[in-house]
């Protein structure tokens, strides 16, 4: 079971997808799910919806008292000025949006993030109260070359710095091993598992991380969450393809609550 001192979180990332119809369509029918379990049975849980939707998706889960924070998909460190397309934190906020994925792979992948970025955004989330969630993840190559752990600290200790140790408890991190993300393949738990506890030991190298989240990403469905969750370092999952349809991702926050209240 996971740990008592870290409340379970299940966070679903919709990535490019969703109009703000069908994620209106999506709040409603979560809703309606969540009604059957007690307030105090749940796990914490998140959606990252699109810019476009955030705002909406945010009004509806607080018209609704529903128990769901909005996260943002990624946004830019600096406060305000000329960058043409981006979102800074006093926007997100300003919109009730106080929770934000840093460093997803695809934004690695495809849109020039690097360590250095993640860690600007990664202070600049907590300078704004904010709750980052960094992930994290090798690629297959590394993994192949048996590379997984040198990327994973390299990964952490970048993003780690200037920060303050005080502050670990906010941060959550997500081990997203990039050859399980959207693949079906998911990683073994007991391996899931060495990596977010390798993730944790960073942490406890330069503070506490005990209290920090420490979430599993990549082909998390209702058939593994189970598995995942049993293990002793994996604090919640960060979900793509299965947080898409609200049957599914309520079927994941089941699998939070069952370990909320084991
Ligand atoms: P999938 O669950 O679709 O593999 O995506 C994982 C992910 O990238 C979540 O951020």
């Amino acid at each position: 079971m996971a740990n008592a001192k870290r409340q379970i979180l299940i966070a679903g990332n919709w990535k490019m997808y969703k109009t703000t119809a069908e994620a209106q369509a999506f709040v409603e029918a979560l809703a309606q799910s969540m009604q059957s379990v007690p307030q105090n049975a749940l796990p914490q849980v998140i959606v990252a919806a699109p810019f476009t939707a955030l705002s909406s998706v945010a009004q509806a889960i607080k018209d609704k008292k529903l128990p769901v924070i909005t996260a943002a998909q990624t946004m830019e460190s600096k406060e305000e000025g000329a960058y043409t397309g981006e979102i800074s934190p006093k926007m997100l906020l300003d919109i009730g949006v106080k929770t934000v994925v840093i460093g997803h792979s695809e934004r690695r992948q495809y849109y020039n993030e690097t360590d250095t970025s993640v860690n600007a955004k990664t202070l600049a989330a907590l300078k704004h109260g904010m709750t980052p969630i960094v992930c994290v993840g090798e690629l297959l190559s590394e993994r192949e070359a048996k590379q997984t752990d040198a990327v994973i600290e390299r990964q952490v200790n970048e993003a780690l710095k200037e920060i303050s140790s005080a502050d670990y408890a906010k941060l959550v991190f997500a081990y997203e091993p990039v050859w399980a993300i959207g693949t079906g393949k998911v990683c073994e738990s007991p391996e899931a598992n060495r990596v977010c506890a390798l993730i944790r030991t960073l942490l406890n190298q330069k503070g506490d991380g005990e209290r920090t989240r420490v979430l599993y990403g990549g082909s998390v469905k209702p058939d593994n969450i189970d598995e995942l969750l049993g293990q002793s370092d994996i604090d919640g999952a960060l979900v793509g393809g299965a947080s898409l349809e609200a049957e599914s991702f309520f079927k994941l926050v089941e699998a939070g609550v069952a370990k909320t209240t084991a």
